[in-house]
């Protein structure tokens, strides 16, 4: 069968329907009741999603693997088994309140793609793969991005097995239980060559919604800096303590960010500053608060001003620390994207031939597409979601576009899998 043709009978069975549904199953792992999930990395919830899309594989005898970091990939083989594979995915993991999209839509987009290669009964060239990276969201376990950083060779696996959640669960043990329920035997190495990759995912933003295009062709991703700022005064009593004997790791923590706001004001309004969390210890009405901890998430697409913003956190935190201790650790730096332009081509010319309304656009939220693009020419997918709301219970987005971007995806996916021996990078490393 011609390449054209064979793209062409995958397309058509990519099942709006059935993407839909798989989409509903999904989100009965961790649903809160509001609409929303609750899937934090490695929890029973996570496992039981992991476990449903292993069954989903298993019936079609799709092989499976998974690496040290608990990172899963579904194989569909090619006719070429040495050549590398052409993957395709995102997460599975939610924030606490998380919606039904963010994430899964990859995954199942990839999912459905390699579906639709098996009943149209196609062969490709390159194994075609589904991938799901282990702890994108970072809500649990920080930081975010963690499966992919740690595949990319970014983040050293030792150091992050040994990371623990709020309630002192270290991350290896979290891993362990994931894995064992999961019975997935073959090992996958980290590092291991992926020819090219691509991941779907809604915008998470209102552009694609306010220009009425079906189609966002990822150009790249903003970059990003995680911190974490803990505070040490001294806990005292609420009714007795004179304001100036006072250490109170509250009044400090608000001081500082006040500061950081002012700091990271833009007119323009580009630069993203976000304290997500904030939590204060003892948490007792009437004991001055002895420790407080925040956390600061900054973004924006250029990188140079990213660094010195990021530069001048610490000693701006010291000097509105009021007597207290404070440290500020940086848990995560990502340097902003721009994604190979011929892998953006590809998914371009998908768009256009489908004759699917699309336009160019930069990724606000980050993906694990950033840290897969330094190991191969990786581009993204994104479909409209309503209002650009995301990270809520309320996220949502129509079976139309979910298998709209699928039908890309797969064109995509498809093309670049008829490709044969080694690829463009892989001849220069
Ligand atoms: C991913 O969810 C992000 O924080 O951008
Ligand atoms: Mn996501
Ligand atoms: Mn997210």
């Amino acid at each position: 069968m011609a390449i054209a043709e064979a793209i062409e009978a995958v397309i058509a069975r990519i099942d709006e329907r059935r993407l839909w549904e798989r989409h509903r199953a999904i989100a009965q792992f961790g649903a809160t009741g509001r609409g929303g999930v609750n899937r934090q990395a490695l929890t029973p919830e996570d496992i039981a999603a992991r476990k449903q899309l292993l069954a989903w594989a298993d019936a079609r005898r799709f092989a499976t693997s998974v690496d040290a970091i608990g990172n899963l990939f579904i194989r569909r083989p090619g006719r070429d088994q040495f050549a590398t594979p052409i993957a395709a995915g995102s997460h599975l993991d939610t924030q606490p309140t998380g919606g039904n999209f963010d994430g899964v839509y990859g995954v199942l987009a990839a999912f459905e793609v390699l579906e639709a290669a098996e009943e149209a009964g196609i062969a490709t060239t390159r194994p075609i793969e589904t991938v799901v990276w282990t702890n994108e969201e970072g809500s649990r376990f920080q930081p975010g991005t963690m499966g992919s950083a740690v595949y990319a060779g970014r983040l050293p696996l030792d150091a992050t097995l040994k990371i623990v959640d709020g309630r002192g669960i270290m991350l290896r043990d979290a891993l362990s239980e994931t894995l064992a329920a999961m019975g997935v035997t073959a090992h996958r190495e980290l590092r291991a060559p992926i020819g090219a990759y691509l991941e779907a995912h809604i915008e998470q933003g209102p552009i694609l919604e306010a220009e009425r295009k079906q189609i966002g062709v990822v150009t790249g991703i903003q970059g990003l800096k995680w911190m974490r700022v803990d505070i040490v005064g001294e806990e005292a009593h609420a009714g007795t303590t004179p304001r100036s004997a006072r250490r109170d790791a509250c009044a400090a923590a608000i001081e500082m960010i006040a500061a950081l706001r002012e700091l990271t004001r833009d007119r323009d309004d580009i630069l993203r500053f976000t304290v997500g969390r904030f939590e204060l210890s003892p948490n007792s009405p009437n004991t001055i608060p002895g420790r407080a901890l925040f956390t600061i998430d900054l973004r924006h697409p250029d990188r140079e001003l990213l660094v010195s913003l990021g530069s001048k956190i610490e000693s701006l935190c010291r000097m509105h620390a009021g007597g207290c201790a404070v440290s500020v650790i940086e848990t995560l730096d990502s340097a902003p994207v721009g994604f190979d332009p011929a892998m953006v081509a590809i998914v371009r010319c998908a768009a256009e031939r489908q004759k699917l309304p699309w336009m160019e656009i930069l990724s606000g939220a980050t993906h694990d597409a950033k840290f897969i693009a330094e190991l191969c020419p990786t581009a993204m997918i994104f479909i409209p979601c309503k209002r650009g709301i995301s990270h809520n219970e309320t996220e949502s987005a129509t079976p139309t576009d979910l298998a709209a971007g699928a039908r890309v995806l797969a064109e995509a996916m498809l093309s670049l899998a008829s490709l044969s021996g080694m690829l463009p990078h892989e001849r220069s490393t």
